[in-house]
């Protein structure tokens, strides 16, 4: 038995997609990229979706379409993949790290409103592995002191707080496409906004500052996405539903058959719709095995894990010379105990069975 973390579900209707792109000799950015963003944009309910080439960028141009600049101090959970922060460097300005909530992974509101400065611009709250953050609560931190939120939603596409889906309660959503993700097109991302002006920034600092034919009115950078990377989106939107419903399925599975002491399962909090990017779990001081113990032993049962994260941002050699190491214990400690399981939509009964049996003979 061979099951890795992640597995891409790429099918013909993706390939045929892709075949007629390239047959079209449009290779670039056309009409497929302006179809895929109308219905990303629909599907989240928001006005406006702007493509990009990946994730990252997507929160680059959020960044700057939010007027995030040098000396500002933007707010980002410690807990997360480097683009979080790393997408605020590189507009000149400051991640500043707080922690999140030790049961459900996701930023801490309390701590935002700790951590705000007179040179707080912008928060951004991370969907962490599916689950929506506590949307109100941060929401209303940033209205009260005129702060932008953006949402990093590059783990949670179709993922829903209160019923309703992430990407349109900020300023700006940022997904991602990437191999592994809920919906893929190889490498690429999404921001989508309510306002037009907003999506007129956006367009303009995704496309070199382009506001016509070489006529370049700000710094902008190229990260249009291609037909062909749209033309495999498209076909994914349409499976989007049914993949998370598996992802569910598959947690809910877990759930109901893990059990070994000291293995903690995922927390969802109340009016969280979560979409399982990733199913993680705790270990804690009573799991009979030490994480890389258990790692290796999941390894010559042929299961693939992944921890996510191992090191809390503010911990990075990135930023561990300006950034205190302690400032985000949760964060700390979760890295040290996290482990993620396959939950991917491809996972069938027998390995889901055969996983859980694997697990609970640990002793
Ligand atoms: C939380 C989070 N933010 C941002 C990104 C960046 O996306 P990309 O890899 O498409 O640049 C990722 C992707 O892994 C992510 O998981």
């Amino acid at each position: 038995m061979h099951i890795p973390i992640a597995r891409p579900v790429i099918g013909q209707e993706e390939i045929s997609a892709v075949s007629e792109v390239l047959a079209s000799g449009m290779l670039a950015q056309g009409e497929r990229v302006a179809e895929f963003e109308r219905k990303f944009a629909d599907y989240c309910g928001t006005t406006y979706g702007v493509a990009t080439n990946n994730g990252t960028a997507a929160l680059h141009a959020a960044l700057l379409a939010a007027d995030i600049g040098y000396g500002d101090e933007v707010i980002v959970p410690a807990f997360s993949f480097i683009a979080t922060a790393s997408a605020v460097s590189m507009c000149g300005a400051k991640p500043i790290f707080t922690d999140v909530n030790d049961k459900t992974f996701t930023i801490n509101p309390e701590q935002v409103a700790e951590r705000i400065t007179p040179k707080t611009k912008a928060v951004i709250g991370v969907h962490l592995f599916g689950q929506p953050f506590e949307v109100r609560a941060v929401q209303e931190i940033c209205e009260s002191h005129n702060l932008k939120l953006i949402e990093d939603a590059a783990q949670a596409h179709g993922a829903l707080y209160h019923g309703e889906k992430v990407g349109g309660f900020g300023h700006f959503g940022c997904f991602s496409f990437y191999a592994t993700k809920n919906m893929i097109t190889g490498e690429g991302g999404m921001i989508t906004t309510n306002e037009k002006a907003n999506a007129e920034r956006l367009r303009l600092i995704t496309n070199h500052g382009q506001s016509e034919k070489y006529l370049h009115t700000r710094l902008g950078y190229n990260y249009r996405m291609t037909d062909i990377a749209a033309a495999i989106g498209i076909v994914q939107l349409k499976k989007l539903d049914k993949y998370n419903m598996r992802r569910r399925k598959n947690a809910e599975y877990y759930n109901s058959h893990l059990s070994v002491p000291g293995l903690i399962l995922p927390h969802v909090a109340d009016a969280m719709y979560h979409v399982y990017h990733q199913y993680v779990v705790r270990l804690t001081g009573d799991f009979p095995m030490k994480r890389q113990e258990f790692i290796e032993y999941l390894k010559t049962k042929g299961i693939g894990t992944a921890v996510h994260y191992p090191i809390p941002i503010q911990r990075q050699p990135l930023y561990a010379p300006v950034h205190e190491p302690d400032s985000c214990p949760v964060s700390t400690r979760l890295s040290e105990n996290v482990l993620s399981l396959p939950v991917h939509p491809l996972l069938d009964g027998k390995e889901l069975a055969y996983i859980c049996d694997t697990i609970n003979r640990v002793k």
